[in-house]
């Protein structure tokens, strides 16, 4: 190695990193055995996988894609409504949470949020009703868990489907029950920094088996049956047809071998993310330039992000930057960005510029914890 090349993996190593892609062992045996099998495509480990993490989560009919985003779509299209129909959201998420919205023809409707969780308001939800909304889609924030049992005693009242963005909550309870065991759809993300990794890959949570018979067919063009199936079984034809138009949204079995492999990993991911949040924000209680998210004892959360609020933020996020720590911002009001409509919700742009996350992932050691939370103390 050059010295040039040794320098930069010197600065590499102290640089704090805000996510990362922790892979369990047996990951590299499972790849390695999927692309010996002579099948990585969508197949029979995707089909294993819809029921393992069903089987995690407490959830019913699984339909695993390649993405959340595909998972969102695909529930937003299920649904059917009108065109120009309204869809309460939040803005402080992903933006391709909201623009799945934007994909069938519908206007997102921003409802503010908690300023305390970052969670969508339920009581804003409620403002946000009109005889044009068609759906309300919540975003369990950074894991921690919306008021399901607030959000779906609304949603009974006014005859509205619930769609639970839960990207960030795999492995998150609500009142002792898993995140993706509820009413509504439910869609989860294995893209690569999420607690549940698979490189990539989604899994949408249905309502019935027609609707999860409707989105495996979406999932893969409108085609009637899939590909593994009529070309790998003897009795099968390789006539099919086409019921809808549908999408390229199917998970591979190469994804899929990652996300088996990982499953019985993530509770223990989850913990040590819990032991660093508890860390956290511990050390932050007695900081009073930062503020700390509200937790209620009814719910555990995944801890995907940890989040803290703080007047100075953008000045912390560049001193912490200086000393190799490097933060996120999520999330910039989506209202604000042109493809969608403004909206008014103070909360949620008082949130958005001050949030502030900080490096968590299950690979974070000891003295990076330390690392962290004395620059933050030192810095805020
Ligand atoms: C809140 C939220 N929703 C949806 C998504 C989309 O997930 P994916 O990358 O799997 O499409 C993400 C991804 O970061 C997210 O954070």
């Amino acid at each position: 190695m050059s010295d040039n090349n040794t320098a930069d993996k010197q600065t590499a190593d102290k640089i704090i990193g805000l996510g990362g892609a922790a892979m369990a062992d047996g990951v590299e045996a499972a790849v390695i055995e999927v692309l010996r099998s002579g099948w990585p495509g969508p197949g029979p480990l995707a089909d294993r996988f819809e029921g393992a993490f069903a089987d995690y989560c407490g959830g019913v009919h699984p339909v695993a894609v390649n993405s959340c985003t595909a998972a969102l779509h695909l529930a937003v299209r299920l649904l059917d409504l009108e065109p120009g129909a309204e869809v309460i959201t939040t803005p402080v998420t992903f933006v391709g949470a909201n623009e799945v919205i934007l994909y069938e023809g519908l206007t997102p409707v921003f409802a503010d949020i908690e300023p305390d969780t970052g969670n969508i308001c339920v009581q804003a939800i409620e403002r946000c009703v009109t005889a044009r909304t068609g759906a309300l889609m919540v975003m369990h924030y950074s894991g921690y868990p919306c008021d399901l049992d607030a959000v779906y005693a609304l949603a009974a009242r006014y005859d509205l489907p619930v769609i639970e963005d839960c990207a960030h909550a795999a492995g998150a309870s609500y009142k002792s029950r898993r995140i993706g065991s509820h009413a509504g759809l439910q869609a989860f993300s294995f893209q690569a920094t999420k607690n549940l990794s698979a490189i990539d890959g989604g899994l949408l949570f249905t309502r019935s088996a027609e609707e999860a018979e409707r989105a495996r067919c979406l999932r893969w063009m409108g085609i009637d049956s899939s590909t593994y199936t009529r070309t790998r079984h003897p009795a099968s034809s390789n006539v099919y047809s086409v019921r809808e138009l549908g999408y390229r949204y199917a998970m591979s079995d190469l994804n899929a071998a990652i996300a088996l492999a990982q499953l019985p990993h993530l509770d223990e991911g989850n913990a040590i993310r819990a032991s660093i949040a508890a860390r956290y924000s511990d050390a932050f209680s007695s900081t009073p330039a930062v503020r700390t998210l509200a937790r209620a004892n009814d719910r555990a959360s995944s801890h995907h992000l940890y989040a803290i609020l703080c007047e100075r933020r953008d000045e912390l996020a560049a001193a912490l930057r200086a000393r190799g720590i490097v933060t996120g911002t999520h999330y910039p009001g989506n209202h604000r960005y042109p493809i969608f409509n403004s909206a008014d919700v103070p909360e949620a742009d008082r949130f958005s510029a001050q949030v502030l996350t900080l490096p968590m992932h299950p690979g974070l050691g000891e003295s990076e914890v330390n690392r962290v939370i004395d620059a933050v103390i030192d810095l805020a």
